[in-house]
């Protein structure tokens, strides 16, 4: 039976730039809902750059881009949460001096039903609510990314592979439609990298989610990305099922020409 792919995103010819530099050239991306598409490439592709875009931290020069029915660039990034658009970053963004749970919080906060005014007439709601937010974390995040144990610890000194978790727990504590992933993998050790694809997967199979991530190396998403799409400086080279995309020539090249 062939199925027809409905697109949860659709990214229409982007472009950005900083200065006289070309970030993303007219760049094309449909995100069919609940797949998980990767976007890979050298270094300064502008992969980073279209997170950017579609999160609402950079604005584009032209092109849009769909969300559902909605036009995305019209709305200010922190509405963007609100709708079910959850990111992590390249670079660990977690606060050091918070515990694990208080970290996994915040992403649930972009969700908060109570807003202040019927807090102040409904008393007892806000707490209630909060209540019901650390509950489900625990249930279903902590849980399913085995981070019991460390609920109550602050986050220094945690290693870097949990910290990683962790991340990944406050992305989700949103519940978002999409889940935007800026290298999951980077810095990982092997035993890392499996442990992550393995959390990454039960997520997949147990959720609705739709995944977009980025990462460098094709072997890590090989295994749980359904298509791949290829950035080399700022244009798109090469879409297609990772077994395309891996004997692609033009990727090859863009790979080669790295080292
Ligand atoms: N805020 C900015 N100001 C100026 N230049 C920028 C800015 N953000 C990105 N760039 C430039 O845009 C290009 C694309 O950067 P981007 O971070 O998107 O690459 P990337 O594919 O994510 O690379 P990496 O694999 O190293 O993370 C690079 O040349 C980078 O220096
Ligand atoms: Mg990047």
């Amino acid at each position: 039976m062939i199925q027809q792919l409905e697109n949860l995103l659709q990214v229409s010819d982007i472009n950005v730039s900083f200065g006289g530099l070309k970030a993303l050239s007219n760049v094309n991306l449909s995100v069919p809902s609940n797949r998980v598409t990767a976007v890979i490439g050298p270094n300064g592709a502008g992969k980073t750059t279209l997170f950017n875009v579609i999160s609402g931290f950079y604005s584009a020069d032209s092109g849009s881009i769909q969300y559902e029915k909605m036009d995305l660039l019209t709305m200010p990034a922190h509405s963007r949460s609100k709708i079910g658009i959850s990111r992590t970053f390249q670079n660990i963004a977690l606060f050091p001096g918070m515990s694990v749970l208080e970290n996994i919080k915040l992403g649930a906060h972009a969700q908060l039903k109570t807003n202040v005014f019927s807090a102040a007439i409904y008393l007892g709601s806000a707490a209630r609510e909060e209540r019901a937010i650390s509950e489900r974390i625990y249930d279903r995040l902590l849980n399913l990314l085995e981070l019991e144990d460390y609920a109550d610890r602050s986050i220094s000194g945690l290693p870097y592979g949990i910290q990683k978790r962790i991340e990944l727990a406050r992305a989700l504590a949103g519940e978002p439609k999409l889940l935007m992933l800026d290298e999951p993998f980077a810095g990982m050790n092997t035993a890392e990298k499996a442990n992550m694809a393995n959390h990454m997967r039960q997520i997949i199979e147990r959720t609705n989610i739709t995944v977009l991530l980025i990462d460098h190396d094709m072997e890590s998403i090989m295994s749980i990305a359904d298509s791949i799409s290829v950035l080399n400086f700022g244009s798109l080279i090469a879409s297609g099922t990772p077994s395309e995309i891996q004997k692609n020539p033009a990727v090859i090249d863009a790979y080669l020409g790295e080292e």
